[in-house]
């Protein structure tokens, strides 16, 4: 009997941006260009750099414009978060064409990550995408607290997939659907995926899981079953939201492209190499990194 799995997945890097945004002190703008262009060479075709959010609030994030225009590269899919008019706007000013709006299903995480609710959140975006489109932009809607809340606690799966519906009517080409807090159990990521994976038949479909409670590659393997083949992944499995208390990692890309590949299934990067970017950036790093392919390659250099 064999799982009903994908010949190839794409792995969609968010180390430079979740990855980075929720370290306490500032990494060099000269070494987040480095770590970017390891994970390029490393394979990794679509990756979020960076994101046009107040500095105020995110200061690691403080320096969007020169990453932008340094590391932007036109034959890979570089993304830019923005969660706002204002954001858009600073996109508008750089070569980049390809932008993520982020969003809460919960409200009381949107109130405190974007400073307003869900529904005003929606009502400023939707023109701003409807723009973004007749700009030809290539536009990704992240979708957090899609199944847990720090706040609000469980949220209902109609929620999740009734904000799914307003961004795909909105004409976003992509739905990153997000366990920020890393409390998914695989049988509820296999049950939101499999459905949204049945509705949105004309939209980019990614599972963007944290893993805060080591169960990121159980939630992956679940999702795969359910039609899922694109993952956010971080590097070094750095990452987490400075305004969801208690998240942490994102799924280590080292240890979800291992496991993917010991399975048969191509994801097109290069671990060494990649252990190579991870290198990099850890000397700047406020925390260790905890993934399991990671700590291995440690010990042998
Ligand atoms: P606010 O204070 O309500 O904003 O913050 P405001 O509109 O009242 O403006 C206040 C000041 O901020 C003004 O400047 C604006 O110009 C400036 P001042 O006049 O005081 O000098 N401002 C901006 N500056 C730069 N870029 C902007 C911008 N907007 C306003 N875009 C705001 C509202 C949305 C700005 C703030 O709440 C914010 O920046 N939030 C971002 C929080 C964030 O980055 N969270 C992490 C990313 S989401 C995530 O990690 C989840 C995800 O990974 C999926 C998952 O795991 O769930 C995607
Ligand atoms: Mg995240």
């Amino acid at each position: 009997m064999m799982l009903n799995l994908p010949e190839k997945v794409t792995i969609i890097e968010v180390g430079p941006r979740d990855g980075l945004q929720n370290e306490k002190l500032f990494v060099p703008t000269e070494i987040k260009k480095q770590f970017i262009a390891g994970l390029r060479k490393a394979g990794l075709q679509e990756m979020e750099l960076t994101s046009f959010v107040s500095p105020k609030w995110v200061p690691q994030m403080g320096d969007a414009a020169e990453i932008v225009a340094d590391c932007l590269d036109q034959n890979s899919r570089d993304i830019v978060l923005a969660p706002n008019r204002k954001g858009i706007d600073r996109v508008y000013s750089t070569d980049c064409k390809a932008v993520a709006v982020f969003v809460g299903v919960s409200n009381s995480f949107n109130l405190k990550n974007i400073n307003k609710t869900t529904h005003d959140s929606m009502a400023e975006l939707k023109p701003i995408i409807k723009g973004l489109k007749e700009r030809n932009y290539f536009v990704r809607a992240c979708i957090s607290t899609a199944f847990y809340c720090p706040y609000e606690g469980k949220i209902n799966e109609s929620d999740t997939i009734s904000l799914c519906r307003e961004f795909v009517a909105a004409g976003v080409d992509e739905l990153s659907v997000a366990d920020t807090i890393g409390m998914a159990a695989p049988n509820e990521a296999y049950s939101l995926f499999y459905q949204l994976k049945a509705e949105f038949t004309d939209t980019l479909l990614t599972a963007h899981f944290h893993d805060t409670r080591k169960l990121a590659l159980a939630n992956i393997l679940t999702s795969l079953q359910a039609g899922i083949d694109r993952f956010d992944t971080s590097a070094g499995g750095l990452g987490g939201c400075p305004f969801a208390p208690g998240a942490s990692g994102n799924a280590a890309t080292e240890d979800v492209v291992y496991m993917l590949e010991r399975m048969g299934i191509q994801t097109g990067v290069d671990l060494s190499r990649l252990m190579e970017a991870i290198d990099v950036v850890r000397p700047h790093l406020s925390r260790q990194i905890e993934s399991g392919y990671y700590r291995l390659h440690a010990q042998t250099v």
